[in-house]
């Protein structure tokens, strides 16, 4: 239903996306995680014809930007970064405001608004102004303003950023529910635990490339690595670190922690323990870690998805 062909952009001279190709089924929920400045706002902002590409293809349904915009806007909804709502006026208000926005009839408005806000768990509280709300009720309430018009296809960019525990588990919630009922939906995230509880296929962008793609078990089996050891070094004496180097192929190092990632978990780590002796390196933190989407991304890239 949704196929991007090879999609560039870039604003002056920074390259924001260098050829995205990303091809998503009827009712699939596929996550794009990447870290910031990855290209995921852009993606976004191109699928959904806020932003024009400088190259590439978008169909959605069907239709492109250049044969069926109308049809698409109707197809689609957007969850932005960046709430967008009036803090003035209240819930109900708001949605009010943005379905006639939408083109959605007054006379179902009300009907789908209310439901909106019982889905969202904002119902008995819908007559306050946004201005009193937490900032996670706010992204509750921009999620509900995506929904109004009843669209096939939703986009999220980051929906659960700076939020409370509480609002987040919500908005899960919401995702799964309408993820059962049949909605499309792409959800970016640099967090990769929701990637692996939310999405059926996971997209991993970094500098404006798709670098992996799969199920998570699909990523997990494509990876080189079986485990990461992650150890940390009191003091660095940098000519006793690289001395350590010398005898491993496959590692990456953020601050004073080596990650090594090892296919055979048992004899590399005793021989990293030895070796770290022999060389007068003091340890004073050592971590196994399952291949996971952070391990997976660390391996590929060299950074960690959160810096
Ligand atoms: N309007 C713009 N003008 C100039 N550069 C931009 C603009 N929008 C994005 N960029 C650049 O394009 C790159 C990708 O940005 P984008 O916002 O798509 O990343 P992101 O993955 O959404 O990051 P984040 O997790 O921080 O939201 C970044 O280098 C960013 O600085
Ligand atoms: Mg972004």
């Amino acid at each position: 239903m949704i196929e991007v062909k090879d999609l560039k952009k870039s604003f002056g001279d920074r390259t924001a996306l260098k050829g995205i190709n990303v091809s998503i089924k009827d009712g699939e929920l596929y996550g794009l995680l990447g870290p910031n400045g990855a290209g995921k706002t852009t993606t976004i902002s191109i699928l959904s014809t806020i932003v024009p590409a400088d190259s590439g293809e978008v169909t959605i349904g069907g239709c492109n930007v250049h044969s069926g915009l109308n049809k698409i806007k109707k197809l689609i909804g957007v969850v932005p970064q960046e709430i967008a709502l009036y803090n003035e006026l209240s819930a109900i208000e708001n949605l009010m405001f943005w379905g006639s926005m939408y083109g959605v009839p007054a006379k179902e408005l009300s009907n789908t608004a209310n439901g909106l806000l019982q889905l969202i768990g904002l119902y008995d509280r819908k007559h306050e102004k946004v201005k009193n709300y937490s900032g996670g009720m706010k992204r509750r309430i921009n999620i509900a303003s995506s929904l109004l018009h009843h669209p096939n296809v939703l986009f999220m960019d980051e929906p659960t950023v700076g939020i409370d525990p509480q609002s987040r588990n919500l908005i899960f919630e919401v995702v799964e529910k309408l993820h059962k009922e049949g909605m499309t939906i792409i959800y970016t995230t640099h967090y990769m635990e929701e990637a692996e509880r939310l999405c059926d296929r996971i997209g991993i962008i970094d500098n404006g490339q798709i670098i992996a793609e799969g199920t998570l078990d699909e990523l997990k089996k494509n990876s080189a690595i079986k485990e990461t050891i992650s150890i940390t070094f009191t003091e660095g004496d940098e000519n006793k670190i690289r001395e350590l180097f010398s005898y491993w192929k496959d590692f990456n190092r953020t601050g004073k922690t080596i990650h090594f990632y090892s296919t055979d978990i048992k004899s590399d780590l005793a021989k990293l323990v030895l070796q770290c002796n022999q060389s007068g390196l003091e340890i004073s933190n050592i971590e196994i870690l399952k291949t996971n989407l952070e391990t997976i991304f660390l391996n590929l890239t060299g950074k960690q998805l959160r810096d």
